[in-house]
């Protein structure tokens, strides 16, 4: 659906050149939710502006449809827009118009029949659950009601994709929270492909099929995002992980376990969850496992379960405990700093 091939951008900045991108390459397929993590800076809302060409890649290609859109004139250009829907952080309203307008004035611009314009904005502002809000203005709406309205706005042309530039980094987190469902929404119900960017780890894991992570304008990790949160083999997607994901002990406490046996963080996807694994370790290898802290990770499809645990007992046995953990369909981490 979306392509983009070794892509760079480079702005100049005074005598200054900036490198936003640098040979980037990603495929989003039609009826997935793709998202592109990384920290402020990494290129993220450049890379999503290349995909409507808000922004012109200084070299490389971007594929819609199969569509080299690069080689299209302009009047091709806006059809293929059109195509495409985009939600902000800053929602983008006009403050003057009310919700109502705020939907039904760009497909006017559009030049879309006054009939289809009022079932249309009727039809999103349901499916947005702000039907009985459209007189209300900008400034009478929460963040998330806005979020809504600029949901709205940008399924009301129809489009096959939307792009998402942070659309949940302002609102708390029960507002994100029902904006992701919407979104998941959009996707399973209107059958939209989702393009998104954001910089946390929670809206990737809510909503995405499969993620990028990216560094300083290079994307270094693709995947699946079980796969990839579960078996970061990057240091940036670790990072991300352990920022946000694992568990922070103490460090008197940690210090006093790591004197007294080993640490394990275990990680249990889907039906491993259900393996006794654990007792049957302290049985058969004559150990003490402890579980200090535990919790689990929805995802889009499945959940997974994360422990933390600490193994007493001989050495040579703790080790051999610790072999068979990893023998079963856990991924298992030794943790020492
Ligand atoms: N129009 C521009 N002119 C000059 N430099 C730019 C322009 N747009 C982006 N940059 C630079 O390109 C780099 C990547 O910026 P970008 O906005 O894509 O990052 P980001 O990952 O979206 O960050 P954030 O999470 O803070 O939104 C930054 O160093 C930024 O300063
Ligand atoms: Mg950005």
């Amino acid at each position: 659906m979306i392509k983009l091939q070794h892509v760079s951008k480079t702005f100049s900045v005074g005598k200054n050149k900036i490198e936003a991108l640098k040979d980037v390459s990603v495929e989003v397929n039609r009826g997935e939710i793709f998202g592109v993590i990384g920290y402020s800076g990494a290129g993220k809302s450049t890379l999503i502006r290349c995909v409507n060409l808000l922004e012109r890649p200084t070299s490389g290609k971007v594929f819609v449809d199969g569509v080299d859109i690069q080689s299209l004139n302009k009047k091709d250009l806006l059809k293929l827009r059109r195509k495409i829907g985009m939600i902000f952080q800053g929602y983008n309203l006009l403050e003057t118009a009310n919700v109502y307008d705020n939907v039904a004035i760009p497909l006017k611009l559009e030049g879309i029949s006054g009939d289809e314009i009022k079932a249309r904005t009727e039809k999103y502002l349901e499916i947005v659950g702000l039907k009985d809000r459209s007189k209300a203005y900008p400034s009478q709406l929460s963040g998330g009601q806005k979020q809504r309205v600029a949901i709205a706005r940008a399924l009301a042309h129809e489009p096959e994709v939307l792009l998402s530039d942070e659309a949940t980094s302002a609102l708390d987190p029960n507002t994100t929270d029902s904006i992701l469902e919407l979104l998941l929404k959009v996707n399973r119900e209107l059958g939209i492909t989702i393009f998104l960017i954001t910089h946390e780890l929670d809206v990737i894991q809510r909503i995405c099929d499969r993620v990028a992570v990216m560094d300083k304008g290079r994307i270094v990790e693709t995947g699946s995002v079980v796969d990839v949160f579960t078996r970061p083999t990057e240091a940036m997607t670790k990072q991300f992980v352990h920022d946000e994901a694992r568990f922070r002990i103490p460090p008197t406490i940690f210090k006093d376990l790591i004197a007294t046996g080993k640490l394990v963080n275990l990680t249990f996807i889907g039906e491993s969850a259900k393996d006794p694994a654990l007792a049957t370790m302290a049985k058969r290898y004559d150990v003490l496992p402890s579980i200090i802290a535990g919790g689990i990770d929805q995802l889009k499809d499945q959940s997974i379960g994360n422990l933390l645990v600490h193994i007493k007992g001989d050495q040579g046995k703790v080790d051999e405990a610790i072999h068979f953990l990893k023998s079963r369909q856990i991924v298992v981490e030794e943790v020492s700093e």
